[in-house]
């Protein structure tokens, strides 16, 4: 099985990123506006959330495509629930249906998918459509495409404190070996480095109750567009955006070995070029 490969002006800019820094690691995306891109049109709301996975489809593919390690989606929060019930059922088809559509497809690109979240909230063939899509694609080893589903970082903090509260009743944790790397390992996300880079859609600058203890020291992209108009050209922006920032982790400059950062100039220039595509 291969990675379908970019060609064109795509191939280029691809390049152009991979040649003048880092590429994220992990990168996970706040997918918000599908809403508002169906309202400003006139259509009913399920309509942004259906344009919204030709979007998931383009981004996963171009992460794929760069190299991007890991990338999670928050496509249903713990808070979504409490939506009208009609907009919840027809998500919840929605999911189901790219499950199926897409599964091979992925498969053929090389994504392990993964779930985090309540995943045994969600309706039972979504859960089993889910989970058999993961088994299919275990042992592959290109993007690890996590979906954030029924998740919210509360949820996640929470459950991590009661069973290390069990664990320490039982005498099987100590409060000494309590550190942030254990913290980390009972959180849902404990096979996965933190994010990178963070981005979310529609301007809005919120974190949602997303990977609360894992976002410490993202860096945040927030694009004006809509998810449903978010595309990979929106993708190289953020990330030509995050090459050009210096993370410190709370150090200074000089202590920061890493590739040097892209310069103003070359992200300007970048923007032009991707304006093209
Ligand atoms: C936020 O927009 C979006 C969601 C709550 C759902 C996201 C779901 C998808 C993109 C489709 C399925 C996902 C996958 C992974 C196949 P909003 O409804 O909050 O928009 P608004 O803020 O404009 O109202």
């Amino acid at each position: 099985m291969a990675l379908e490969k970019a060609t064109g002006l795509d191939k280029k800019l691809q390049d152009r990123l991979l040649e003048n820094g880092e590429i994220p690691k992990h990168i996970a995306i706040i997918m918000d506006g599908n809403g508002r891109w169906a309202k400003r049109r006139g259509l009913p709301r399920i309509a942004g959330h259906h344009e919204g996975v030709n979007s998931v489809r383009d981004i996963v593919e171009a992460c794929g495509q760069l190299g991007v390690k890991f990338l999670t989606l928050y496509a249903f929060s713990t808070e979504n629930w409490k939506r009208p019930k009609d907009e919840v059922s027809m998500l919840m088809r929605l999911l189901l249906k790219a499950l199926r559509d897409e599964r091979d497809r992925l498969h053929q690109n090389e994504v392990r998918l993964r779930a985090i979240g309540d995943i045994a909230a969600l309706p039972q063939d979504v859960q089993d459509e889910l989970l058999d899509a993961i088994e299919m694609m275990r042992h592959n080893n290109g993007l690890t495409l996590i979906l954030a589903l029924s998740y919210s970082g509360r949820w996640d903090l929470l459950n991590a404190m009661k069973r290390m509260h069990d664990e320490i009743k039982q005498g099987a944790l100590l409060k000494e070996e309590i550190s942030e790397q254990l913290v980390s390992s009972y959180l849902s996300t404990k096979e996965f480095p933190d994010p990178d880079l963070l981005i979310r859609t529609s301007g809005e600058y919120r974190i949602s109750n997303f990977l609360l203890w894992q976002l410490a020291y993202s860096e945040l992209v927030i694009s004006e567009d809509f998810w449903p108009s978010f595309r990979r050209k929106h993708l190289y922006s953020a990330i030509a955006d995050f090459q050009k920032r210096e993370r410190r982790f709370g150090m200074v400059s000089e202590q920061i070995r890493k590739t040097p950062r892209a310069g103003s100039v070359y992200v300007e220039r970048f923007l032009k070029s991707v304006a093209k595509l």
